[in-house]
């Protein structure tokens, strides 16, 4: 397998300057960024409120890259049609908002959208075994949710490495994505572990800018 190939980089707008937000999605596509990741908050789920259904509206005729829409709330289930009709290509949700993982994954398929599941840092991977054949992209939380800037959990290494074991004895093309602390310092390591989407903000969005961090997350990722 051409591992270079896998490597996708998932710039989070969290950490963007939303008073420019057209032009910061215009920078990471020009950077090579390869999805844009949308972390959709409601201050129920996790502490923070950030963006909604409008904001991606708006955002899809800036961009030909897959808006991948996290939604950290309650409930995703009653959103997922709405956030399809607006434009995202990936929706992930998080296990621990539903009683219903399964038929919220359909749903997202049903939309016409890639299907994701995102697992906070204690949450354990089992509950993914039965549903594998649902999902497009499993998301890693490597922080807890909620905020940008936060520091890498190193633990959560040995959980990527029991995710791509699962995912390979199932055979199955899923994605695992890993949300939370990725710098060009921690990359590397879950390349490793067998991630293969890295989403940053802080990472990306910084003072020496997109095109350089990207190249430099990149590069990081390749020495391993
Ligand atoms: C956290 C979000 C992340 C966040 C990542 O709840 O899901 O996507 O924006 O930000 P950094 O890369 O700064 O940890
Ligand atoms: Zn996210």
């Amino acid at each position: 397998m051409d591992i270079d190939k896998k490597i996708l980089i998932a710039p989070s707008i969290l950490s963007a300057d939303m008073a420019h937000l057209a032009d910061e999605i215009k920078a990471i596509e020009s950077a090579g960024a390869d999805w844009v990741h949308v972390d959709v908050m409601d201050g129920r789920f996790v502490p923070n409120i950030t963006i909604g259904i409008p904001v991606v509206a708006s955002i899809k005729p800036c961009t030909k890259l897959p808006l991948d829409v996290h939604l950290m709330i309650l409930e995703p289930e009653r959103y997922i049609q709405q956030f399809a009709e607006a434009g995202a290509t990936h929706i992930s949700f998080h296990t621990e908002a539903t009683q219903h993982v399964y038929s919220t994954l359909k749903a997202v398929r049903n939309a016409g959208c890639k299907s994701g599941v995102a697992l906070c840092p204690a949450t354990p991977i089992q509950i993914l075994e039965n549903i594998l054949e649902t999902i497009d992209f499993i998301v890693i939380m490597t922080v807890e949710p909620g905020f940008g800037g936060q520091k890498f959990i190193p633990e959560m290494l040995q959980k990527i490495k029991a995710v791509r074991r699962l995912i390979e004895k199932h055979s199955l093309p899923v994605d695992i994505q890993v949300d939370g602390g990725i710098k060009k310092d921690t990359i590397g390591p879950v390349v490793r572990a067998g991630g293969n989407v890295f989403v940053s903000g802080s990472g990306v969005f910084n003072s020496v800018g997109p095109t350089e961090s990207i190249r430099a997350l990149r590069e990081a990722a390749k020495s391993y």
